[in-house]
């Protein structure tokens, strides 16, 4: 069944308070609920509860047992005639938490309880109206073994506590806030506590927990800093404090995705909290302050503010990702982040714009909605929300958040409530700008700029297109923002910057004072979310790199210039490495360039990139030409890369920006020195595993030796291997090292890794790291004959009765058959025919793969 945006009704019964009562036990937990139901508007409907392989044991309402003929099963949904204008209506049920291998709901992870309700979840541990318009009032009792799980944790504030029967102890918890039950949480464990506390803007006392395994305390500094960090970062950035007494947080293995944001009690997967020199590389630390603080931002962007219904989830994930953006930007540095930020956009996001499952940032319809926590609705609305800030300026989009969130605090809100808000605070018309919202695919830009000398003036002008995407055959057009600005080619000056905001298929652009033919800059950080061909020459892209004043479009230029000798270089077979080489040699050697830019601006764009810029992905070609290129600025420039990894070398371990930046820079000094082909650079490679004191130079040193055939890879494998095999966290890079590698036989690899002891298909980090990783090997995975879609394919298939959630989420790689070949796109469609021939498959993977089929 499908469900469609435009069939959004309001509840016909609102639910104010519910008491939960937990019998908590692994095996079989018992919860009773009590919900005060009360009928909105005039209606004869019944109640109607949604439950997910619940079997209610006992229903009552106002005290009153029901006999079983006094309510009904429709599917799973508990229906309950009521006359009357409200009620207390009560079920008990009984669970089985270890046995929940698909991590929605209540289950068992490493020994502790816990839940993930959001999206729709909370019906599996009880019978309730689970939709996010039913705000409710939480109180919970928890009552557990002692022993095993000694600590009990639920959203708001603790209340009172207790000794019960049987070596059992109880907690209640009352959250005063009312939220939607996608918020609801406990865990039950036992946990030892990182305590600290918080002083908000109006001197509210907050005490914080972060909760883990005793072994793992050590590990949670940095999330707490960051934290705090993120709490300051919102009053300040946002005007928006915190709003309960007690901020918990608890880290547990077993997780389908990276976080939940359950009002004060978060829960995350432990990749995102744990972190040490030993153990995590220094993106590993970025993503746990990342996370944390995307968490804690949802408290006003998704708890105080939340979503009418799921098609808006946009509205808290976009917004949300893009306060978390900006706040890590704040933390570091804003043009790392940018690049980091946009290369994950172009490598994500832009290929499910381009492909079967593209989506509006606002979705129409779904089957299952945990199939649309999407790089659209994330990263693509995250960049929507960019570009609002943007065309309103930082004063008036603040005023525009003040206005959302005062007008929709405690509310249900919509895309278009946010919209309105921003129109209405910052001034401005927003009419074409919703576009964004509703129509699917990745705008191209057509770039041409004409010099006039006699009017000293030139004329920029732009032409959009917007392909075709499912349900949407054709397109108008959208208001694209576009920082741009012109060069002086001799001088190396600009002529001052402008927001060209393009809203008709075409446009002309007229910029004064020009004296002679300028150089264009255009989408200078990124602005829009857009492919822009501006046609410019290697001459001008090396210009560029060397004098754009706006580090993202220098670090762009770069990028253009490789994948021009690249592109080139495959279609035409000789690749000119030059003007790359004398482009990197000026930006490694530039005194003004930080580190960690340098590094960004001298790697070489992924495999997948190079892919998603020609007609039809030629993986073995670009590989070669890859390859081919590296092996040439290795060699041309290997002094230089000699010297940078011995002077980016760092004896103490500290996070400082420069200290991060160095470790980038040495990391890819690395590559370079191994690709030149040097008879001593695995040798190098091995020195820096071995001598490490951060899992960033180690890990690095390792996936260099992993792309080659030396001893050396055998042996920091094996070393790795048997250093970290306890720890399941590093233990996935080991894994994930392998499935990523270039290596001639990765495909054999990853088929034997699927074996190795260590693998299992209950957690979800260890299958990420092994297939997840291995579908982004675009070499690997896609070598022809098909053997690594088979290995996708049985993948699915094992998967998804385990976890379909996870399993689902492994059907994109094998839906871009049309970027492909005839041979590979046939095998690819192949397997998921096969996997939709599969008996009793799930409603996720049921929907991903048959929309990822051509239609017929
Ligand atoms: N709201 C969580 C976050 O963004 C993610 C929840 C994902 N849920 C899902 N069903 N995929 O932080
Ligand atoms: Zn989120």
């Amino acid at each position: 069944t499908v469900i469609h945006r435009a069939d959004y009704r309001v509840p016909d019964w609102l639910v104010p308070d519910i008491a939960l009562d937990f019998a908590l036990d692994p095996e079989t937990t018992r919860v009773h609920a009590t919900l005060s139901v009360t009928r909105n508007g005039a209606h004869d409907r019944p109640l109607r509860l949604d439950g997910d392989g619940l079997v209610p044991l006992e229903v009552l309402v106002d005290g009153r047992p029901l006999d079983p003929n006094e309510w009904t099963l429709d599917n799973d949904t508990l229906v309950i005639p009521l006359g009357g204008e409200r009620h207390s209506v009560e079920t008990r049920v009984a669970l089985a938490p270890s046995a929940n291998s698909k991590l929605m709901g209540l289950y068992a992870s490493g020994g502790l309880l816990c839940t993930q309700c959001e999206a729709e979840g909370f019906r599996r541990i009880t019978f309730f109206p689970d939709r996010p318009d039913i705000l409710s009032r939480y109180t919970v009792r928890m009552e557990a073994d002692k022993t095993a799980y000694p600590v009990l944790l639920s959203n708001g504030d603790p209340v009172a506590s207790g000794e019960a029967a049987d070596g059992r102890h109880w907690a209640q918890w009352n959250d005063p806030f009312p939220k939607p039950s996608y918020l609801f949480a406990l865990v039950a464990g036992d946990l030892s506590c990182n305590a600290d506390h918080f002083t908000t803007m109006s001197g509210r006392a907050v005490k914080l927990g972060i909760w883990v395994r005793e072994a793992d305390l050590p590990r949670t500094e940095h999330a707490m800093k960051a934290l705090k960090d993120s709490m300051a970062w919102d009053e300040r950035t946002y005007g928006r404090e915190y709003d309960l007494d007690v901020f918990n947080i608890v880290a547990v293995d077993d997780f389908n995705f990276g976080a939940m944001e359950n009002k004060g009690l978060n829960i995350f997967n432990s990749r995102y909290i744990l972190a040490d020199a030993e153990t995590a590389t220094d993106a590993d630390y970025d993503a746990v302050e990342g996370v944390v603080a995307h968490e804690y931002f949802h408290n006003w962007s998704g708890n105080r503010v939340t979503c009418r219904d799921w098609f808006q989830l946009s509205l808290k994930e976009g917004l949300t990702v893009y306060r978390d953006q900006c706040f890590s930007a704040d933390m570091g540095s804003p043009a790392v982040k940018r690049i980091e930020d946009v290369r994950a956009l172009r490598a994500a996001q832009f290929p499910e714009d381009g492909g079967p499952l593209a989506h509006p940032v606002r979705p129409e319809s779904y089957m299952e909605i945990s199939n649309f926590y999407t790089a659209t609705i994330y990263n693509k609305g995250a960049e929507v929300i960019r570009m609002m800030a943007l065309l309103l300026g930082p004063d008036r989009y603040r005023k525009g958040t003040d206005l959302y969130f005062a007008r929709h605090d405690g509310q249900a809100a919509t895309c278009e409530d946010f919209v309105r808000a921003m129109e209405e605070g910052g001034g401005i018309d927003l009419t074409q700008f919703r576009r964004w919202y509703e129509q699917a695919g990745t705008p191209r830009i057509a770039v041409s700029v004409k010099h006039d000398p006699d009017s000293h003036s030139a004329t920029v002008t732009l032409e959009q297109s917007l392909p075709p995407t499912p349900g949407q055959p054709t397109k108008q057009p959208m208001a694209i923002p576009l920082r741009t600005a012109l060069f002086d080619r001799q001088s190396g000056e600009q002529t001052g910057e402008q927001t060209l905001l393009l809203t008709q298929d075409s446009q002309s652009f007229r910029f004064e004072g020009i004296n002679s033919p300028p150089v264009l800059s255009i989408n200078r950080g990124f602005s829009a979310p857009v492919i822009i061909n501006a046609q410019r020459s290697q001459d001008e892209l090396a210009f560029l790199s060397a004098h754009d004043d706006d580090p993202f479009a220098r670090y762009e230029a770069m990028q253009q210039l490789m994948v021009n000798a690249l592109v080139h270089g495959i279609t035409t077979g000789t690749l000119d490495p030059k003007p790359v080489i004398a482009a990197i040699r000026n930006t490694a050697t530039d005194p003004a360039l930080d580190d960690a830019f340098i590094a960004e601006a001298v790697r070489l764009p992924s495999e997948a990139y190079l892919g998603d810029q020609m007609p039809v992905v030629d993986p073995d070609a670009i590989h070669e030409a890859r390859d081919r290129l590296q092996r040439a600025i290795g060699e041309a420039l290997e002094p230089l890369w000699r010297n940078l990894h011995r002077r980016s070398a760092r004896p103490v371990f500290d996070l400082s920006p420069a200290s991060k930046g160095a470790r980038k820079l040495r990391n890819m000094a690395l590559v370079y020195i191994v690709a030149s082909g040097a008879e001593d650079g695995a040798r190098v490679a091995f020195a820096q595993f071995e001598q490490a004191n951060t899992m960033t130079e180690r890990q690095a040193a390792l996936a260099v030796l992993a792309n080659g055939t030396s001893d050396e890879r055998e042996a920091a494998l094996d070393i790795f291997y048997n250093r970290y095999r306890d720890d399941a966290l590093v233990l996935d890079k080991w894994f994930q090292t392998q499935a990523l590698a270039f290596h001639p036989d990765t495909v054999p690899l990853v088929e034997q890794l699927a074996k190795h002891p260590d693998f299992t298909l209950n957690n979800p980090n260890r299958v990420r790291s092994l297939y997840g990783a291995f579908a982004a090997n675009q070499w690997a995975f896609h070598q022809k004959g098909g053997r690594g879609y088979t290995i996708l394919g049985d993948l699915i298939v094992a998967l998804d009765p385990i976890n379909p959630q996870t399993a689902a989420r492994m059907i994109p790689p094998l839906g871009r058959w049309l970027r492909f070949d005839a041979d590979r796109g046939a095998l690819m469609q192949a397997q998921l025919r096969r996997i939709l021939a599969q008996p009793g498959l799930s409603k996720d993977v049921t929907e991903q793969a048959s929309k990822s089929l051509p239609t017929p």
